[in-house]
């Protein structure tokens, strides 16, 4: 089981209200109780930070706001002394615009080596001053930025499928590639155990950048036919890159890879390419049952002609926290219960992401002025963007900053009725979210009864499913507004206290 800190919003050890790699020392015991295997760490590199770390300025260092490197090798090593592995986020689609590369490629001339490094073009229109081609960001507004040359005149454009201070590199240049593989041995050398490969279906461009034929205007969201993404020369990067891995043989490598077709997706985990890809079909899917069991047939279905291992993800920094996209409130908390039962139930790696475990909800209504994700800014403030989801956990006390912090405020203010959902307040309790995980994780980790790379689908109530690993846990969930009863077998656990032996709504239960 994987554990993603965003380290921002996980714990700060010095007490500037932001997040850091100390913090995340300091916090192993709790990951430890909790059952963890693995952290993956998002991009904590040399950056600006205008798009929370992912414009990295620097790939091998560790910024100051973390604690530089000191605090990374020490965190390296005390989750070594804790059998806990460590995976860090890199960022190989693009750099940060204060990266010395682009920097150079400002100054440097059109056609330069500097500017063959990312993908500089002449503007379209008789004097240039169109975009190359109709690609809007997956930020809001263009994905082409015009830049000045040093001469002072209006120049060249360069593409960016995020935001202007994240310059897409441009993979075809064998320097980005040597540089990229420099990275992964500099990290593994200093006893990573892998890492999360941003966009992973980013980094090839189709020749010739050809216009989109369909714009669409939806922030965040593209589909299998956007040429931005998902081009084939992606396979041979992948390819290279895992090369590179094997070298080291205890590494593990996993994709993100927002791809919907089950066998293009499948294609990014063949033996030859990465070990694991995130499958966000849960994390979209809405609470229902039939929804339910056909992502979960489909994230099956994509890995399985590969013999690769499924994924599971229920959230992360980019989406609506679970508990309110199931409807928020008790009812939203019950499902994310339920689904977690779901979750850790399925055969392959699950990745869970801070404050999950607490049962969070979003934070919707943060006051406009402390809003940083970009999308609020490109969007002219008519989307919030993933702030909400990314407010600092409330470790302890009665009030926020609820110990995240020593400073009086956390980059992002933590909602006061957070005190219930406190670690401390939830670890004494036995029936809190956060117990139910770690009951759930220990009983995963140690009942022969979750064996076997397979489910079978069992009968079951209208709005509801229930599915057998071979290896005999059943596990049942009930979508449905009614309570059903159980099949036979001993209850290992449920989400939620049986009324009568029955399983209520929106609950889920294991079985053996
Ligand atoms: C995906 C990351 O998860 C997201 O947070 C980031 O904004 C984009 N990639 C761009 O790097």
């Amino acid at each position: 089981m994987f554990y993603q800190v965003y380290p921002r919003s996980f714990a700060d050890s010095d007490g500037d209200g932001i997040g850091d790699l100390g913090g995340v020392r300091e916090k192993l015991g709790y990951l430890e109780l909790l059952g963890v295997d693995a952290l993956w760490i998002c991009p904590v590199m040399r950056s600006p930070m205008a798009d929370g770390g992912y414009d990295v300025a620097d790939p091998r260092d560790i910024d100051a706001l973390f604690g530089g490197m000191a605090a990374f090798d020490a965190l390296v090593a005390a989750a070594r002394t804790r059998g806990l592995k460590v995976t860090m986020d890199l960022v190989p689609n693009h750099t940060s615009s204060e990266h010395p590369w682009f920097q150079a490629a400002l100054t440097a001339a059109p056609g330069s080596p500097e500017r063959a490094r990312y993908i500089f073009r002449d503007g379209r229109g008789p004097s240039g001053d169109e975009p190359p081609n109709n690609w809007p960001s997956i930020f809001g507004g263009p994905a082409w930025t015009r830049v000045t040359e040093p001469d002072g005149t209006p120049g060249q454009w360069y593409l960016h499928l995020f935001a202007p201070e994240q310059p897409d590199l441009n993979w075809e240049n064998p320097e980005v590639v040597a540089d990229f593989e420099q990275t992964l041995r500099f990290w593994l050398d200093r006893g990573v155990d892998g890492f999360r490969i941003d966009v992973a279906h980013g980094m090839a461009k189709p020749p010739g950048l050809p216009d989109m034929q369909t714009v669409s205007t939806k922030m965040l969201i593209h589909d299998d036919s956007d040429p931005r993404f998902n081009n084939a020369g992606v396979h041979d990067i992948h390819r290279r890159i895992r090369k590179v891995i094997d070298e080291y043989p205890h590494a593990v490598s996993i994709g993100e890879v927002w791809v919907d077709d089950n066998t293009r997706f499948g294609e990014y985990v063949r033996p030859d390419e990465l070990h694991l890809a995130f499958n966000f079909r849960l994390a979209e899917t809405p609470f229902t049952a039939d929804a339910m069991r056909h992502a979960i047939d489909n994230s099956l279905a994509a890995v399985a002609p590969v013999g690769a291992v499924p994924t599971w993800t229920l959230s992360n920094h980019d989406v609506e926290r679970e508990v309110t996209r199931y409807g928020g409130g008790a009812a939203g908390l019950a499902r994310a219960r339920a689904m977690i039962l779901v979750e850790l139930a399925l055969p392959g790696a699950v990745f869970i992401y801070n404050g999950a475990e607490l049962g969070l909800p979003n934070v919707d209504d943060l006051p406009e002025e402390v809003l940083q994700d970009p999308v609020w800014e490109r969007s002219g403030h008519t989307e919030r963007g993933r702030d909400g989801c990314r407010v600092p956990i409330p470790w302890e006390g009665d009030r926020p900053p609820f110990g995240f912090t020593t400073c009086e405020r956390s980059w992002l203010p933590i909602p006061p009725d957070w005190a219930g959902l406190s670690v401390e307040a939830q670890l004494e309790e036995l029936g809190s979210t956060v117990s139910l995980y770690r009951l759930a994780i220990e009983l995963r980790r140690l009942r022969p009864e979750f064996a076997g790379p397979r489910i079978e689908w069992y009968g079951s109530p209208a709005g509801c499913l229930a599915f057998r690993r071979p290896g005999g846990l059943v596990c049942v969930l009930n979508a449905s507004a009614a309570p059903i009863p159980l099949p036979p077998g001993e209850l290992l656990l449920a989400s939620a206290p049986l009324a009568s032996g029955h399983l209520p709504p929106d609950a889920a239960a294991w079985l053996v």
